[in-house]
């Protein structure tokens, strides 16, 4: 089992570094914020949620944490809004260092069922249905492509040892997830993102590129089905046992390419059994002919568009 360990000596290594991050106003994401400035690094958080984003940062500006927390108001699915925040850290620090995308919503309910879904209702356009994809995928693959080209432009300024992507995804992102038609989609493409950018982006940035696939989390967005959980009694993480792996892959020069399904506050990287068990489920020589597709295939720059 390929179990990844929270170090407390690999956390220490943001001391100095530049994060920029969406979310980060509550939730596994202001866990994130804490632990990070605690550590020393400069971070600069976006969320849409004003409020509660400004209260992180002032609890953090009044506390004695190393680093520092800056809090602007983004909406990610707007991509000058998402811009800014970049330049907000590029502006401040002359650099950015590791990237993290962390802001999501839930599903939007009562698109999918039998007693709506008509030749009738079909014809109004599900809005927010796309609109979740927005937030929870498009903005995604719109925060990485900046993080490359802001990481890339910090090279000469940055004293950064390993800088990274981290991508929040979900256990809906890997496994089925009943009744989450939209979120699944989004989180799934998050995990088909990580997998394009990881043989790429060490190699043409050097920029490593990890995913955390978070199982049960005691956050807002589990709040419809926290109660039945508990009752059964199947794992729950905090937000701050998330938060730690993000920031193991954030700051471990070691770590590129995983997906870290997080479940009872451990992080298990789950690509290593799907690639170790490939000859099984696709069948040894089907296996085999794979690999020599991907070796045709190489980094994509040569017959992309
Ligand atoms: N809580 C869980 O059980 C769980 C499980 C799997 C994955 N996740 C993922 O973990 C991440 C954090 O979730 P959480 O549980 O802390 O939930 P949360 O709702 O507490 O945090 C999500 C944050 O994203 C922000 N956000 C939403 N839309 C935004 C937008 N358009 N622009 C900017 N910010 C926006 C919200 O304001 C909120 O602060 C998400 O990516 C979520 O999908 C959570």
């Amino acid at each position: 089992m390929a179990e990844v360990v929270f170090s407390q000596q690999t956390l220490a290594t943001l001391d100095g570094q530049v994060v920029v991050m969406t979310g980060g106003a509550q939730g596994i994401g202001a866990a994130t914020v804490q632990k990070a400035v605690e550590a020393g690094a400069h971070v600069f958080f976006g969320d849409w949620a004003d409020e509660k984003g400004r209260e992180v940062e002032a609890a953090l500006k009044a506390s004695q944490a190393k680093g520092t927390a800056n809090f602007q108001k983004v909406d990610v699915s707007n991509y000058a809004s998402q811009l800014a925040l970049f330049d907000a850290a590029h502006q401040a620090h002359g650099r950015v260092d590791i990237a993290i995308s962390c802001a999501a919503v839930g599903e939007p309910a009562g698109y999918f069922e039998p007693a709506s879904l008509d030749l009738q209702s079909i014809r109004e356009e599900p809005r927010a249905l796309k609109s979740n994809l927005d937030i929870n995928v498009t903005s995604v693959l719109m925060f990485s492509r900046m993080a490359l080209a802001y990481i890339k432009a910090s090279k000469s300024a940055s004293s950064s040892p390993s800088p990274s992507i981290v991508l929040v995804s979900s256990i809906a992102g890997i496994t089925e997830a009943p009744g989450l038609f939209a979120y699944s989609t989004a989180k799934h493409g998050v995990i088909g993102l990580m997998r394009a950018l990881r043989p790429v982006a060490p190699l043409r940035y050097g920029v490593r590129v990890n995913a955390i696939c978070p199982w049960a989390t005691d956050t807002q967005l589990l709040a419809g089905v926290k109660g039945r959980w508990v009752e059964e009694k199947l794992p729950l993480n905090q937000p701050s046992d998330v938060a730690q792996m993000i920031l193991q892959c954030a700051a471990d020069p070691e770590l590129n390419g995983k997906s870290v399904f997080v479940a009872g506050g451990r992080g298990y990287d789950t690509e290593e059994g799907y690639n170790k068990t490939q000859g099984q489920w696709m069948g040894e020589k089907l296996a085999e002919e794979w690999h020599r597709g991907q070796a045709v295939l190489g980094l994509g720059d040569d017959w992309t568009d």
